[in-house]
């Protein structure tokens, strides 16, 4: 089991930071993807034994392509790279904010899932992770007394974004099951991060959601696919 492979996005700091960390401590070789070369250089350094950095950026359609020659087998794919510019609601959101969001977190995901599909299908128990949210949830987002309001749990552009993510996480699991994919979309919990000031503020511990990533990353292949996790393991509603 340890010639097994993992690419994450976004891996230089962060929650990715530490999914590569846990991956390389369970004794994967893991490509810490990050789309400047000083920045991947230094995490991967960081890392230790086991991490390589993978110069890569998911907006960057031949950057991509690049990325994936170099990667000939994959067991896991961890799509955490995303960005969050505000926390306007629908009314205040400009439509470019939008199509900047959902560049890197929906077309972002589509364009690397694709591009390393090769590599993950020589894997015996291929793994995809999508790094959702769970301001996503149109269920937490609704009913009578809504976990997450306009006004609250990062702005319209990223959580749309976000709900797209996992439509696409239940279409590729249905797709790529017969062929041994495990396809789960994670909801980390608000983690102190640079991604928006609110998560900062909240501190909650990012190598805690890294550890619910993981979980997911090495699911047995009795397990679950077409997913909304929460960090903790317990299913989150759509
Ligand atoms: N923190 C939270 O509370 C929270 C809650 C729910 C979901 N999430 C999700 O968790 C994931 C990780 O976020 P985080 O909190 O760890 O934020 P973060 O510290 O800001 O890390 C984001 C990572 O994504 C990278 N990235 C952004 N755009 C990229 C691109 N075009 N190509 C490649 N890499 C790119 C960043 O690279 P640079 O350093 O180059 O910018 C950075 O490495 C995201 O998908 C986020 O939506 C976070």
């Amino acid at each position: 089991m340890n010639d097994r492979t993992a690419l994450v996005t976004g891996a230089n700091k962060g929650i990715g930071k530490h999914i590569a960390r846990l991956l390389a401590a369970e004794g994967l070789t893991v490509y810490v993807g990050a789309r400047d070369p000083e920045r991947g250089r230094r995490a991967a350094e960081e890392i230790g034994a086991g991490a390589r950095p993978l110069l890569l950026d998911v907006t960057d359609p031949d950057g991509i392509a690049r990325a994936a020659v170099q990667v000939e087998h994959l067991d896991v794919l961890v799509n955490n790279a995303g960005i969050s510019p505000s926390l306007a609601p629908p009314t205040d959101t400009p439509v470019e904010e939008y199509r900047r969001t959902y560049e890197t977190n929906v077309f972002g995901v589509v364009a690397v899932t694709q591009a390393f599909l090769p590599a993950l299908r020589r894997s015996p128990h291929p793994r995809v992770v999508n790094v959702s949210s769970g301001t996503a949830s149109l269920t937490w987002s609704t009913g009578p007394n809504p976990q997450f309001t306009p006004g609250s749990g990062n702005g319209a552009a990223y959580r749309s974004s976000k709900a797209a993510l996992n439509a696409l996480t239940v279409l590729y699991a249905q797709t790529l099951a017969g062929d041994g994919f495990k396809v789960n979309a994670l909801a980390p919990g608000l983690r102190a991060t640079d991604l928006n000031p609110r998560a900062a503020a909240a501190g909650g511990d990012p190598a805690e959601a890294a550890r619910g990533a993981v979980r997911l990353a090495l699911l047995p292949d009795d397990g679950p696919t077409g997913g909304f996790f929460s960090w903790d393991g317990t299913l989150v509603p759509w």
